[in-house]
């Protein structure tokens, strides 16, 4: 099949610019990679092959339709090649039946994320079909549908030859192949870029913001997956992990404050294990001078790969931010519990605009499972870490993430997980019964040996008590008082405003006037709020798990807000 040929070429024209993982060591030295100074479309043409030249991959105004999958880095992707398609010619289509351009940016964590993808290429293709039959599309106009994300890099070429549902296929860290890509399927020619790289952060892309609100927007800081846990197919699909420089992050966030941007989610797939490049990364050599002993990692807490020795780290890179803009707010998902040194949490505790929401993923309450999911930590590590953040930090809301039926579970372990929500009472918790993925080490050394039915029942009872926990958390914030990012309209009532809390609980509340400032004695006149204000409420009603109802008191801000100190 042709295909093949010109997917060997693309790989090979592709690995010469950016080193793979497969070729890493050899080929890293001898390149040039620093993308800091280069454009997006340089470092396209640089990936083209020979007798491709840079007319044929223009998208001369060619439509693309982007439907995004999984999870936030997804989301942030998408705004990457948004960029990246639109400087190469292409324009970005609301439309999907009237897209030249179909891309779906995918999710290949748990098997039923990938079953919708296939179901909805199979419905794309015939609502195609059928408007060709129609004549509402002409037949010579060729439609290309590409498939983008972590499902492209797990099945890479089987994708082409599956039904023929995609003609393009393209991994998280080849998306400046895109224009390449897209140029050779619409001359009929299938064709796939899955290498992986060491560098490649996307640091001079500025992602396109499209349907964003204009109040929060997600800046990627890092990339990849170190960890390796035994269940996990991240890191086969996002490579390994690699920061972005901190001064091209500090430039995108200052550019967002000025565009009028309140909330930046700082984004990663490890994201506390930050570490600036430009620092000395060379590993912890010694045990003198230890990730632990050094403070980069818990007590109780290990890694497999050890952390880079930087002095310029997460901790650093956020309390920077946060000075550098005292109105803007500023979360960051997704952590790992080993990544949560002191220095972490106290600046988390000092500056009022780093939100006191902390997602701190469990997976599991019994350390027999723990380890068998190679989690780096023990059930008595991560309660005492939750101890240590209810110390510095007594009202930050703690979220987590759980897999009920892994390998080996027995029903005391997963007693122990119910006694883990119970005593740890979570804010939010995201909560999936186990899916094997192929590759990972689960697959290759343990037993899959839940039956179905138990992961189930499992699941729900995990869910069962998380929602015990959270409603009791919830009913417990009557009365007090919260500084909400007003976000819109709600959607239940015309009459109500929607906004988030610090801790990132939903609130609602009445679309009245409020004083525009809290202060007492020069409240002001009463004024009209909008979304992107921030607004000082009291909380009246637990209405849900995770939604509350508020009063709200006036209009504020963060500085003014925290030094009222409401209780
Ligand atoms: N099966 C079920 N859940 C998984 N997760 C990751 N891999 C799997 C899997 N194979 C869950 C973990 C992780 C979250 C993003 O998805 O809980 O924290
Ligand atoms: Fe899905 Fe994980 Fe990939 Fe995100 S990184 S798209 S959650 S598999």
């Amino acid at each position: 099949m042709p295909g093949f040929a010109f997917r060997c070429l693309a790989r090979r024209y592709a690995t010469s610019s950016r080193p793979t993982l497969a070729s890493a060591p050899t080929l890293r030295d001898f390149l040039h990679t620093d993308s800091s100074t280069r454009g997006p479309l340089d470092a396209t043409a640089e990936l083209l092959p020979p007798y491709v030249d840079a007319a044929t991959i223009d998208g001369a105004g060619r439509s693309v339709y982007i439907e995004t999958y999984g999870c936030q880095m997804n989301v942030s992707d998408t705004e990457v090649v948004q960029s990246l398609l639109r400087d190469a010619g292409y324009v970005l289509s609301s439309s999907v039946d009237a897209a030249d351009v179909v891309l779906l940016n995918t999710c290949a964590i748990r098997d039923k994320a990938e079953a919708t993808i296939w179901a909805r290429l199979r419905e794309i293709r015939a609502q195609h079909r059928r408007a060709r039959q129609r004549g509402e599309m002409s037949a010579s106009a060729p439609r290309v549908v590409g498939l983008l994300g972590c499902m492209g890099e797990r099945l890479k070429g089987r994708l082409l030859e599956n039904e023929r549902l995609v003609d393009v296929v393209c991994g998280p860290d080849a998306y400046r192949s895109l224009p390449r890509l897209l140029a050779s399927a619409r001359a009929g020619q299938p064709s796939l870029d899955v290498a992986l790289s060491l560098e490649e952060t996307y640091a001079d892309v500025a992602p396109v913001r499209e349907g964003s609100d204009g109040i929060s927007a997600f800046v990627s800081i890092m990339r990849g997956c170190n960890n390796m846990c035994s269940y996990c197919i991240v890191p086969f699909t996002r490579g390994r992990e690699r920061s972005r420089d901190a001064a091209s992050i500090a430039r995108e966030v200052a550019q967002l404050a000025m565009d009028g941007y309140r909330e930046v989610t700082l984004l990663g797939q490890n994201v506390n294990s930050y570490a600036d490049p430009a620092a000395d990364t060379s590993a912890f050599a010694d045990a003198e001078a230890s990730p632990t002993s050094s403070g980069v990692l818990r007590e109780g807490f290990s890694s497999k790969v050890p952390p880079p020795r930087a002095s310029y780290r997460f901790a650093q890179l956020m309390e920077e931010l946060a000075l550098a803009h005292p109105e803007m707010r500023f979360r960051f998902t997704s952590p790992h519990p080993k990544d949560f040194p002191d220095d972490l949490l106290r600046v988390i505790a000092k500056y009022p605009n780093v939100c006191e929401s902390l997602h701190i993923p469990a997976q599991s309450g019994s350390s027999a499972v723990l380890e068998a999911m190679r989690r780096g930590y023990t059930r008595e590590a991560y309660d005492a870490l939750i101890r240590r953040v209810r110390e510095l930090l007594p009202n930050a809301a703690i979220s987590s993430d759980f897999i009920s039926g892994f390998c080996g579970e027995t029903e005391e372990d997963h007693l122990a997980t119910l006694d883990l929500l119970r005593t740890t009472r979570f804010d939010k918790a995201f909560m999936f019964a186990y899916s094997l993925r192929e590759k990972t080490h689960a697959h290759r050394k343990l037993v899959d040996d839940v039956p179905e039915p138990t992961k189930q029942r499992r699941l729900r009872e995990v869910i069962d008590t998380y929602n015990e926990g959270a409603r009791t958390a919830n009913a417990a914030e009557v009365g007090r008082a919260h500084l909400v990012l007003l976000e819109g309209i709600s959607k239940r009532s015309e009459l109500e405003w929607i906004g988030r809390t610090d801790t990132n609980k939903r609130v609602v509340f009445k679309r009245d006037r409020v004083p525009a400032a809290l202060d007492a004695q020069h409240p002001g006149s009463a004024v009209e709020l909008g979304p992107g204000d921030y607004v000082a409420v009291r909380v009246s009603e637990a209405i849900s798990a995770n939604t509350l109802r508020a009063v709200p008191l006036a209009r504020s801000s963060i500085q003014e807000f925290s030094a009222a100190r409401l209780a």
